[in-house]
């Protein structure tokens, strides 16, 4: 029987980040966020479901206590277009924010509307701090102004898949972060 991985690998133009540089980079951002968090009340806020599997490495190489929360939240229809409004699908149901150090945990920051938004979001629900991390940045998308407190590695404008990130929830569970080959999404 055909595995998935076989599959979608066909459908890969190119592997961005190895598993190894993948692991490189998880490692020197965990250290980062170690050291700048050590007297803080860190909360982890995983952005689903494209956070999922950076979210999950991080905090297993994080050495200093944390909480952890999800919220999940669409900008994207189905395909590879940002539609550029914010909905909030899972909401974080938490009493008292105030002594919380939020760091949110995105895949990736294209447009840079989800995350400003939900930057002000929860420093209107009373956060003590909101910062957020991300694995991915495509700078040269950006339409609003904003830039990330941690970067795993900025990409050029090209749109990548694996390693948690999806496209029509598809290529999740793929290792590495790889580009989907245009014809993919062009063919729909
Ligand atoms: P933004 O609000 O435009 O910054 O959108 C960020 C969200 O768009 C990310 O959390 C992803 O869910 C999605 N996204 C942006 N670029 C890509 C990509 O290349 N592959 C998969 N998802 C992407
Ligand atoms: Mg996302």
């Amino acid at each position: 029987m055909k595995k998935h991985r076989d599959v979608w690998d066909r459908d890969i133009e190119q592997i961005l980040l190895s598993e190894g540089e993948l692991d490189e980079i998880v490692t020197r951002m965990a250290a980062q966020i170690d050291a700048d968090y050590r007297d803080k009340n860190l909360l982890l806020l995983c952005i689903l479901k494209g956070s999922l599997v950076f979210m999950g490495d991080l905090m297993k190489k994080l050495t200093i206590p944390c909480e952890i929360d999800c919220m999940k939240v669409s900008s994207y229809g189905n395909g590879s277009v940002s539609s550029g409004r914010i909905h909030i699908l899972l909401d974080l149901h938490r009493q008292d924010l105030s002594e919380k150090d939020i760091l949110i945990i995105e895949d990736i920051i294209d447009s840079g509307r989800t995350l400003s938004y939900l930057i002000s979001y929860l420093q209107m629900g009373g956060a003590r701090s909101v910062r957020a991390a991300t694995l991915l940045d495509k700078p040269s998308r950006r339409e609003v102004d904003y830039t990330p407190d941690y970067v795993g590695r900025a990409i050029p404008d090209v749109f990548v898949v694996g390693y948690g990130l999806d496209y029509g929830e598809k290529y999740r569970s793929l290792p590495y972060v790889g580009i989907l080959k245009p014809e993919i999404y062009e063919a729909k």
